[in-house]
């Protein structure tokens, strides 16, 4: 199968409408936006992030095209202009690698989050993946087109952490609030990126323990879980990071890219990584 089709009838698996509209093939984030697909698909790796690391690891499994949720060049919509203009060192480094290994990068990120089959319906790909990963099925407590809160039996914030490092191969977990925080009732709360009174009120008014964060900022949420705590209602923030909290939705792909193909190609997850390392005290 060429690798064209491959991306083709990935997007025919995926829902591929938001909010009724269907994705605009125009303005989509999800374009090739590396290599030719014209060629026979060797083998799928899905990734969060194609860094370089994933490429070669990628090119050393057998195959050419990588499935990645983010984009590849730093940027959002992947413009290169700017990179080409400037000869960005790094830029003419990492094309190089793309060139001498003839990878095809493909980005999953508006269909993913538009939807997987289901159950009859859709449920979003990345949060349903992360969900299923982490073995919360039982625990999900809000619709589960979009599975971002959980219940469950008392525990404490310092465990989930650890099972989120453990689950998904951290090297840590920026904490806010206390580690021995009780934990029954869990947000996964998307970006915290400023203007988040919403969110406030959200946590006070559905007393939210916990939660876990993709971007996270320190003025907002993050002060106000540091203040209820202050004042006797505590609750804490798992700050796991953007692409580490989206990754297992990555690595969940694996399981339905056979189903969504209809053919048997070599499929793997890489993981590209956490970014992130820590100096411990
Ligand atoms: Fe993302
Ligand atoms: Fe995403």
């Amino acid at each position: 199968m060429k690798i064209s089709e491959v991306i083709q009838k990935m997007k025919d698996y995926h829902k591929g409408t938001v909010n009724g509209e269907p994705i605009d093939e125009q303005t989509t984030r999800d374009k090739i936006l590396y290599g030719n697909p014209d060629q026979e698909c060797t083998g799928i790796v899905t990734t969060c992030w194609a860094t370089a690391e994933v490429i070669r690891k990628a090119h050393a499994l057998g195959a050419n095209l990588i499935i990645s949720h983010e984009a590849l060049f730093w940027n959002h919509g992947d413009h290169r202009d700017w990179l080409e203009e400037q000869k960005n060192k790094t830029y003419l480094a990492k094309k190089q690698l793309l060139e001498q290994t003839g990878i095809v990068v493909w980005r999953d990120h508006d269909y993913i989050h538009s939807g997987i089959p289901m159950n009859g319906g859709y449920v979003d790909g990345i949060f349903h993946g992360v969900m299923k990963e982490l073995g919360w099925e039982d625990f999900l407590a809000c619709d589960p087109v979009r599975p971002m809160i959980f219940e469950m039996p008392e525990t404490t914030a310092e465990k989930i952490g650890r099972l989120w490092m453990e689950k998904f191969g951290l090297n840590g977990i920026k904490v806010v609030g206390d580690l021995s925080t009780p934990v029954k009732k869990v947000w996964v709360a998307g970006h915290i990126l400023g203007g988040d009174n919403d969110k406030i009120t959200k946590i006070d008014q559905e007393d939210i323990d916990l939660l876990i964060t993709l971007e996270l900022i320190d003025f907002t949420v993050s002060e106000y879980i540091r203040d209820s705590g202050l004042l006797g209602f505590p609750k804490a923030i798992l700050g796991v990071g953007h692409f580490n909290a989206e990754e297992p939705g990555m690595k969940y792909m694996v399981h339905y890219i056979p189903e969504a193909l209809k053919e048997a190609i070599p499929c793997h997850y890489v993981q590209s990584g956490d970014m992130y390392q820590f100096i411990e005290k």
